[in-house]
């Protein structure tokens, strides 16, 4: 099977098989299937935040699970599940649409609904953990059904139990061995507008600083990313290659000394983030390119495919490109930059 289709980057690989989930049902006809039950898996969601740089499992599953519903209106919160298959944006839409809103600042996020938990998907000043309810899956090894909360999927900035690899018997991690079947929001009640980000306060001057509405910012938020970031339709990417760092305020003050004009936020926590897009721009790397590999021209953050469908970048290309960027950052700032997508 070809999976060129199966990622943003337009990355070409090869699986042996690919096997469509639309049901908790299929996993278990796979599970009692002596061909599949013991191959390795590889769980595909929408493939918006992978770089294939080899051989993937054999077998890959494609998770298209569907159905949206509210499944309570309580006095604090609605409730809304989404079947993991389902597009995010669309998620997002329907949600607003319908009278539930707080997931429109997460709006034109690509991928599927079972993505968004694996790295805790964040922007424009709220992250998924924070309209988080519970998530069913299920285990590929045992087969066995679960239900994790919050606390459970222990959610970092960009990161949760789905990205960790258990080191021994007591450790977490359910990389490579969970598959998101469902996830339930939690949408509070009264909703406010969160609009501290700094494109999103532009955004109310220019309106004329009104009260907006969810419908508004969700507009808002597909404007301005519409703005900085490539469509992976057009430009192969696999959205911000790189995290943002977090420095503490002694290297920070070090790093103003000699750059002051650098990008900088004070966390609740005490660190300082940086902006990593500022930090490749500064060292020269915006619109720069490696082979097909390239540094998107509106937000250096941004690696994307620059040979299209017929001539595509392939992973190794773009993993050079990243390590050319991580050494060039690293010897002006001191500081190391840390892959964003899951390196398949
Ligand atoms: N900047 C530059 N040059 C650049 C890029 C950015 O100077 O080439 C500066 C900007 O001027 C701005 C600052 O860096 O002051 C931050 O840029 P931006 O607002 O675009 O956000 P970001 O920190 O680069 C993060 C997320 C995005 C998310 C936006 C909005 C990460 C790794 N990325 O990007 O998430 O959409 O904030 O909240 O945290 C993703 O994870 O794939 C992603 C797109």
């Amino acid at each position: 099977v070809a999976l060129q289709p199966f990622n943003s980057f337009g990355i070409v690989a090869r699986a042996q098989h690919l096997a469509r989930i639309a049901s908790e049902a299929d996993v278990a006809a796979l599970r009692a299937d002596a061909q599949w039950r013991d191959v390795p898996k590889f769980v595909l969601g929408g493939g918006s935040n992978i770089v294939i740089t080899g051989d993937v499992k054999p077998l890959v599953l494609k998770v298209e699970i569907k159905g949206l519903r509210l499944v309570e209106d309580g006095a604090r919160a609605w409730i809304v599940e989404a079947g993991a298959g389902e597009n995010w944006h669309d998620t997002v839409q329907w949600t607003v649409d319908n009278g539930f809103p707080g997931l429109e600042n997460l709006a034109m996020i690509p991928g599927t609904v079972g993505g968004a938990p694996v790295q805790n998907i964040g922007a424009y000043g709220i992250e998924l953990q924070d309209r988080f309810e519970s998530l069913d899956a299920i285990d590929l090894v045992t087969g066995r059904h679960f239900t994790l909360d919050a606390a459970q999927c222990a959610f970092g900035y960009r990161d949760s139990v789905f990205k960790h690899v258990a080191a021994g018997d007591n450790d977490f991690g359910l990389a490579g061995r969970a598959l998101i079947t469902r996830v339930r929001f939690r949408l509070p009640k009264p909703w406010k507008a969160v609009v501290g980000y700094l494109d999103l306060e532009r955004k109310m001057e220019e309106a004329g600083n009104f009260t907006p509405d969810a419908k508004d910012i969700f507009d808002w938020v597909c404007a301005i990313r519409r703005a900085k970031l490539p469509d992976w339709r057009v430009l192969g990417n696999a959205g911000s290659f790189f995290k943002n760092p977090t420095v503490t305020p002694e290297q920070c003050a070090d790093i103003i000394a000699r750059d002051p004009k650098i990008v900088h936020y004070p966390m609740a926590d005490g660190s300082i983030k940086l902006a990593a897009g500022w930090l490749i721009d500064a060292c020269g790397w915006k619109g720069k390119s490696v082979g097909n590999a390239g540094v998107y021209e509106k937000q250096a953050l941004v690696l994307v495919n620059r040979g299209g469908r017929e001539d595509p970048v392939t992973g190794g290309e773009v993993m050079t490109l990243a390590k050319a960027i991580q050494t060039s950052v690293y010897e002006r700032f001191g500081i190391r930059l840390e892959p964003e997508p899951v390196v398949v």
